[in-house]
């Protein structure tokens, strides 16, 4: 396990495309200049405040349809780590991690499949710690020092996290996944909640996140009580304004 430290980078994820990292290391910069977002967003962090970091991960005993497992396990390790600052957060469905209605983390997990396994796995993370404004742009975001009241130190909160986050991945290596996923479905962000959705098509619904299943779809019951199950692209959960 090795910890690279990068000034600058195009995205961590694209520098953990590198051979030369292997299972358990970790890229962290201070700047990226093309970081990446999930559904093809811009991910904007200013330069030397947050914790930008790619771990690279070899889970080759997860199947390809089992790939749900390591977000879980991601976001799980994150609410840990912030349990640890005493925040009280939650995983907004899938990984994003929320402080009541503010973000506060975003993830982007991009697998490499073979031979149906999970080969190379790069998660990507980037945790606002003590930038204080954002692009006005963005919807709700936040930071731990917002949240907390004081800086915090980056370094001491990368080596928190890695650490739970190990400890997370070593149950999922083990088979301890029932631990894992009771913990994220207790941690999902509006659970029985009445919530308003969008579908891909820009209709907007109602409804109240039931639970997700293995597979990590979402189900929704609609308010004539009936169940649907979304798979990720299929739903977004409107925040509160
Ligand atoms: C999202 O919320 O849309 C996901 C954001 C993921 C950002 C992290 S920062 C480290 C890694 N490198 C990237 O380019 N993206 C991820």
């Amino acid at each position: 396990m090795t910890f690279t430290f990068l000034e600058q980078t195009t995205s961590t994820n694209d520098e953990a495309l590198d051979s030369r990292y292997g299972h358990g290391d970790v890229i962290v910069t201070e700047y990226q200049t093309a970081g990446r977002g999930q559904r093809g967003h811009a991910w904007k962090s200013a330069r030397g405040e947050n914790l930008i970091l790619s771990i690279v991960l070899c889970p080759t005993f997860l199947a390809a349809s089992e790939q749900f497992l390591l977000l879980q396990t991601v976001a799980v390790a994150l609410t840990d780590l912030m349990k640890l600052y005493g925040l009280d957060a939650r995983i907004k469905w899938t990984n994003d991690i929320y402080v009541d209605d503010r973000k506060l983390v975003g993830v982007l997990i991009e697998n490499s499949l073979g031979e149906g396994c999970v080969v190379r796995s790069r998660v990507g993370i980037g945790i606002n710690v003590n930038q204080k404004t954002f692009d006005p742009s963005l919807p709700n975001p936040t930071s731990m020092a917002l949240e907390i009241g004081k800086e915090l130190d980056r370094r001491e909160l990368l080596t928190h996290f890695y650490d739970l986050f190990m400890a997370r991945y070593a149950d999922l290596e083990a088979g301890r996944r029932e631990k894992l996923a009771s913990d994220y479905r207790q941690l999902i962000y509006r659970l029985n909640e009445r919530s308003r959705f969008q579908l891909p098509d820009g209709t907007l619904c109602e409804g109240v996140i039931r639970d997700v299943e293995p597979n990590g779809a979402l189900i929704v019951e609609n308010p004539s009580g009936e169940k649907r199950s979304y798979l990720f692209r299929e739903i977004t959960l409107l925040i509160p304004s």
